[in-house]
Parts: structure tokens; sequence; C-alpha cells
């Protein structure tokens, strides 16, 4: 087994750093190897996914992602942003499902911005359709308008759109995730304005049939974005498309306490796929030592579970996560008053030591 292991920017290397050092806390037969992506890899090659770490990701049984973009980089012409690595990432490889598991750990309550009965025990999943829709869509770009409001000025244009297979294959994804947790399926829609969402509506509808046993909601994604906050937890499974997606999973995630907690996996038909944490790669807190890399070690524990068929080892990472979160260990984003605050590699120091059966202090 081969993971690529890309650390990409920001926090991304140091967050890598402790996720690796859980790995190899495992004592498992796998190879790693790393290669740069996003502004490290413009940097040094000129271009954000190089041809090498492609074929290292392609090649790989799974992939491990920190996090990609900086400031610096928001001048450059499009193509050579570092965003554009994820992107061609998720494009080149066919990770069109995209899950993000919003959980709020019981010791973390107190982290939330919502009022603790509102979200103890939290634990919605969100899958999003990471290939399709305004994203990718063409034709994009920008030109003089020959009609519309201002004929003559000068115009930007996307294209949203989705095909059938492309929204019964992330139905399936969803219904049958489903099955295996609340048997709900929220599929979240702009079906009153838009036509791609009218069809998305109509296509999901058809593929429940096949799934009796789950229950499907439609609902609009302004009143999703609305009862995410007022009751998240009558949410199972969220399905909807990339852009909707990108959105609701930030709100999904901050509901939790710290979006530095959460992993996320997408995946390809066969289940490859690649693992990374919720959270951006926070340029403003680089290189202090900071930074929460739970939901990158976390993302590892996704990845022997999804990927790599390791459910024993998948297991030993999130109950050691809950043993230090337990023994009152705390990275900024996620302190509170009467926790110890850590760093970054005392956090991951603290979860080797909770796997390799060493006891942790409490505060
Ligand atoms: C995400 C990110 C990306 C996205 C950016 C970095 C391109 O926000 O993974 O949610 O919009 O998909
Ligand atoms: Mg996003």
């Amino acid at each position: 087994m081969k993971i690529a292991i890309l650390p990409g920017d920001g926090i991304g290397t140091e967050i890598m750093a402790e996720a690796v050092k859980v790995l190899q806390a495992l004592d498992l037969k796998f190879e790693m190897e790393s290669a740069l992506v996003g502004g490290a890899a413009y940097d040094a090659h000129g271009h954000p996914l190089p041809e090498g770490t492609l074929a290292l990701a392609k090649a790989a049984d799974a992939i491990l992602f920190g996090a990609v973009g900086d400031w610096k980089y928001d001048k450059l012409e499009r193509q050579f942003r570092p965003e554009q690595a994820i992107l061609g990432l998720r494009k080149h490889l066919g990770l069109f499902a995209n899950f993000r598991p919003a959980i709020c750990y019981e010791q973390l309550t107190q982290a939330s911005s919502l009022k603790p009965e509102l979200v103890a025990g939290l634990d919605i999943l969100i899958i999003r359709e990471l290939t399709g829709d305004i994203y990718f869509g063409q034709p994009r770009g920008r030109r003089i308008a020959v009609d519309g409001h201002f004929p003559g000025a000068d115009e930007a244009f996307d294209t949203m759109r989705y095909s059938k297979p492309e929204i019964e294959r992330i139905a399936h994804v969803a219904f049958q995730a489903a099955r295996r947790r609340g048997k709900k399926v929220t599929s979240v829609d702009k079906a009153n304005v838009l036509e791609t969402f009218q069809f998305w509506k109509d296509v999901v509808t058809e593929v429940h049939a096949q799934y009796p046993d789950v229950q499907l909601e439609h609902m609009y994604v302004d009143n999703a974005a609305m009862q995410l906050v007022k009751a998240p937890k009558s949410f199972d499974v969220v399905v909807t498309g990339n852009m909707f997606g990108d959105i609701l999973s930030d709100e999904a995630a901050m509901l939790t306490g710290s979006i530095g907690m959460l992993p996320s996996a997408s995946l390809d038909k066969n289940n490859k796929g690649l693992y990374e944490p919720s959270h951006g790669s926070a340029p403003d807190i680089a290189g202090k030592g900071v930074a929460n890399p739970l939901a990158t070690i976390l993302s590892a524990a996704m990845m022997l579970r999804f990927s790599l068929n390791q459910p024993q080892a998948a297991d030993r990472i999130e109950s050691a996560v809950k043993a230090v979160l337990s023994a009152g260990l705390r990275t900024g984003d996620i302190w509170s008053e009467g926790t110890r605050k850590v760093g970054t590699r005392e956090m991951g120091d603290a979860v080797v030591a909770a796997i390799t059966g060493k006891t942790i202090t409490k505060s």
C-alpha cells in the first residue's frame, strides 16, 4: 500500500507532520511518499499541480492532503493559483463523492457558537458532489455582452450544469450512506429558481425508488442554511451539488465548535480517495505551531477505513483523539476555561502516546 502525502501550504506542513507521526505509530506496512502541491509547488516548479505530484497521486492507493493557498498568490492568473491543485486532483482522479461529517464531540460542546443543547450529540454527514456544477461547467469566461441589462458591456459568466448520471451516482452514494446511519436523506436544491436543480430534484426522487427503507426530504438551499443553525440535529445525511455543498459544509462544520476538528474524504467510484481536513491553509497562523492537527489526524483515520481497509487502525486513531480530548488537551481553536492549551506538536505527541498506550496527564 502506498500513501501519497501532499502537505501543501500554510499550516499544511505542520499538521501533516503530526498525521504522519500518528500513521507511523500504528506500525502498519505501508509506504508514504510526499510531494509538493499548491503554492509550494508553484514556487518550486511553476505549477500548483506538477506532473510528478499528479502521477504520484494517481499511482498511490490513497492520498492524504493538507491544505493549499496563501494571499501572496491571489494576483496570479487563475490556472496558477494554489486552489487549482485541489480542483485538478478532484477532476483528474474522478473524486466525485465528498464526505464531510459534522460531528460535535461531547467534550467540545462548549466550543460551539450555538447553545449546547442544540449541538450536543450532533452527527450530520454532508455529501457534496465534487466534480460537476458551476465549478467545472463549460463554457465560462469573459466577453462583451450581446444582450442582458447592459449590451456592449464587459461581462463574466460560468455555467451551472449537471448530467443525469452525475446526479444518479451521488444520489446512490447518499442513500447507501444513509442506510448505514439514520436512514434519512435531505437533498438540497434551488428547484424553485434553477433548471439544473429542478432536474437534480427529479433525478434524486427517481433514484430514491430503489431505497424505500430510506426517508427522502427535499429542501431549498436557503432554508437548509437556516435549518442548520435552527435545528441542526434534524439532519442525518445531506446531499447536494458542488457549490451549495461548499457553502453548507463550512456552516455545518462551525456548528461543531471548530472546523479544526473535521476530516473529509473525496472518493472515486472504486473508493480510492483523497483525505483532507475540512479547514484551509490558515496563512495567518502558519509556522506558529498553534494549528489544530486533529482534523488531519482524523482524515488519516478515515483513509484507513475507506480506502485502505484497516478499520481497526482507524478505530485506534479515533479513540486516541477522544482520549486526548477527555484528558483536557486543547489547541487554541477549541480551548475553553479549565482545559490545557497545547500547540500543534504537543497535540500530535499526545495522540501518538494514546495510541502506543502511554498515559496522558490530566490537566
Ligand atoms: C473546499 C474549498 C475549495 C472548494 C477551494 C479551496 C477551491 O473551499 O474544499 O471546500 O471551493 O471546493
Ligand atoms: Mg469550501
